[in-house]
C-alpha cells in the first residue's frame, strides 16, 4: 500500500483510516486527522545533529514515519511503536521496510523488539505523536521513564502538542530529571501545534544506561 501524497494535509485513505481509528477510540487516537506534513518537516528539524536511529511513538497512520525516512533515516534504522492494531497493520503495509512493533507505549523498555533495536546501537532520538496531553500523571511517567531507559544520556524525546504548555506535568519532569524547551510552532497543522524537546537535566543522574547499544 503506497498512499498518494495529495497535499500538506495528507491523502485521503490515509485521513480515512485515522479518522475512523477516532470514532472508535477518540481518547487514545487523540486526533481527528493526522498530523500535517508541514508538521512532520518541522519534527524532523527537531531531531539532534546528525541522529541516525529513531524510535517513533504513536506513529499513526504514519506521516512523521515517511518524513523520518524522507530526511534520510533508513528504514532498518527506524523503529515505529503503535498499539492500535488497524493503525499497525496500516503502517506495515505502507512501511514494509522498517522495524514496526504492535506495543503499548507505557511498556517501551519491557517489550523484546525495543530492546533488540536499542542494542544493535544507540538510538538519539524519540518522536512521540502520542497525545500526552490526555494521559494521566501516572501514564506520562510511564511513557517518559520508559523512554529515556532506552536513551543515551544526550538523548532526546521530541514531542509535539496542541496546548499552549508543555504537554507534560511539572511534577513528572521534575520526578525524572527532565527540561522541555519549546522547538518551534506551526499554524500549518490542524489544529496549529507547538513542538517540544525533552531532554535530561544536566543536574540528575542518568540512571536508564541497561540498553544502550555500542
Ligand atoms: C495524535 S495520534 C498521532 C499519529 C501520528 N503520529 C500523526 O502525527 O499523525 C496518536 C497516536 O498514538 C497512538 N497511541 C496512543 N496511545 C498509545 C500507546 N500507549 N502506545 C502506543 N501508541 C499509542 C494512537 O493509536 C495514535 O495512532
Amino acid at each position: 500500500m503506497q498512499p498518494q501524497k495529495a497535499d500538506g494535509l495528507g491523502n485521503r485513505t490515509e485521513i480515512w483510516t485515522f479518522f475512523r481509528q477516532w470514532l472508535r477510540r477518540p481518547l487514545s487516537t487523540a486526533a481527528v486527522s493526522p498530523s500535517s506534513r508541514f508538521l512532520a518537516q518541522r519534527i524532523v528539524t527537531a531531531l539532534p545533529e546528525g541522529a541516525e536511529r529513531v524510535i517513533e511513538l504513536g506513529a499513526g497512520t504514519g506521516t512523521f514515519t515517511r518524513a523520518l525516512l524522507d530526511s534520510g533515516i533508513k528504514p532498518a534504522n527506524l523503529l515505529a511503536v503503535e498499539f492500535n492494531p488497524e493503525l499497525h497493520s496500516y503502517l506495515g503495509g505502507r512501511f514494509p521496510d522498517i522495524h514496526l512493533v504492535r506495543a503499548d507505549a507505557r511498556d517501551l523498555a519491557r517489550v523484546e523488539e525495543v530492546s533488540r533495536f536499542v542494542a544493535q546501537g544507540p538510538v538519539q532520538a524519540i518522536v512521540s505523536g502520542l497525545g500526552l496531553l490526555s494521559m494521566t500523571r501516572q501514564m506520562q511517567h510511564s511513557v517518559l521513564a520508559g523512554a529515556f531507559e532506552l536513551l543515551p544520556a544526550d538523548g532526546t524525546l521530541i514531542q509535539f502538542t496542541y496546548g499552549p504548555r508543555v504537554p507534560v506535568a511539572a511534577e513528572v519532569l521534575r520526578e525524572l530529571g527532565l527540561r522541555a524547551s519549546q522547538h518551534s510552532f506551526t499554524l500549518l497543522n490542524l489544529p496549529p501545534a507547538r513542538i517540544y524537546i525533552f531532554s535530561r537535566s544536566r543536574s540528575v543522574a542518568v540512571t536508564g544506561q541497561r540498553l544502550h547499544g555500542a
